[in-house]
């Protein structure tokens, strides 16, 4: 049975190092998130590279349009493997609610996008005029309002969306194992965000960038 825990995020617009990744990465041991740098790079051909390798997929391309718009996008990809899909729960209830609608009607959980966890408290206060926990809050009360199957979150709100929205899927990007001096500005480690009730950790950087990508999962499977 695959271990669905971590979703490796490959993060390149290239075929060629994307086959090498799926070569190395063993499909019992992490999903496979298709984002928009491959998405927009190789197209639908990427849910084939992936699945034919046997991962699940998380597409993780992150709509944000009106509702009909993400409706529609969303059915035309009925007959591909898509076990998640993303949204912008700032999208509003009602594309919150047809994006649900058509993500079911492809067989595929319907994740909602609450704040990128490269923003900080001065970042989200540019943009939302409010502190990270209340608008997350606000963003998670939407989502479960729409019947969202899940969010995307940092670690840091993963306490009170536990608490408070126990039925959302949790899943987790900026996953770090040791200091670091990228984009990600909220990040935790993997045994850190599980043990605060994570269902779902996206890794990208860190294992995509290490020599030796498989080797680097399964260590971090050993610590959890
Ligand atoms: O390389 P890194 O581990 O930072 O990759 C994290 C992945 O998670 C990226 O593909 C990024 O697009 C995605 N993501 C994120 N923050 C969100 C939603 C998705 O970092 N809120």
């Amino acid at each position: 049975m695959n271990n669905n825990k971590i979703i490796v995020a490959i993060d390149t617009p290239e075929e060629e190092r994307l086959i090498e990744l799926l070569n190395d990465l063993n499909p019992d041991l992490c999903m496979i998130k298709i984002g928009s740098i491959l998405f927009n790079s190789l197209g639908r051909r990427s849910f084939d590279l992936v699945a034919d390798k046997g991962f699940n997929i998380f597409f993780d391309i992150k709509f944000h349009d009106i509702p009909n718009t993400v409706a529609h996008s969303i059915l035309s990809f009925k007959g591909y493997p898509i076990n998640l899909l993303t949204v912008h729960i700032s999208g509003g209830i009602n594309m919150l609610t047809r994006a649900r609608e058509a993500a079911h009607a492809i067989n595929a959980k319907i994740i909602g996008v609450s704040l990128l966890t490269s923003l900080d408290q001065k970042d989200v206060e540019r943009v939302f005029f409010n502190d990270i926990q209340k608008v997350a809050d606000n963003l998670f009360n939407l989502a479960k309002e729409a019947n969202l199957d899940g969010v995307v979150c940092s670690a840091y709100e993963l306490k009170h969306a536990m608490t408070n929205f126990p039925n959302l899927l949790k899943i987790v990007p900026g996953i770090r194992l040791t200091s670091n001096n990228d984009d990600q500005k909220r990040v935790m480690s993997a045994v850190e965000a599980l043990n605060l009730g994570a269902n779902h950790l996206v890794i990208g950087r860190p294992i995509t960038e290490s020599k030796y990508p498989n080797t680097e999962l399964e260590k971090i499977l050993e610590t959890l």
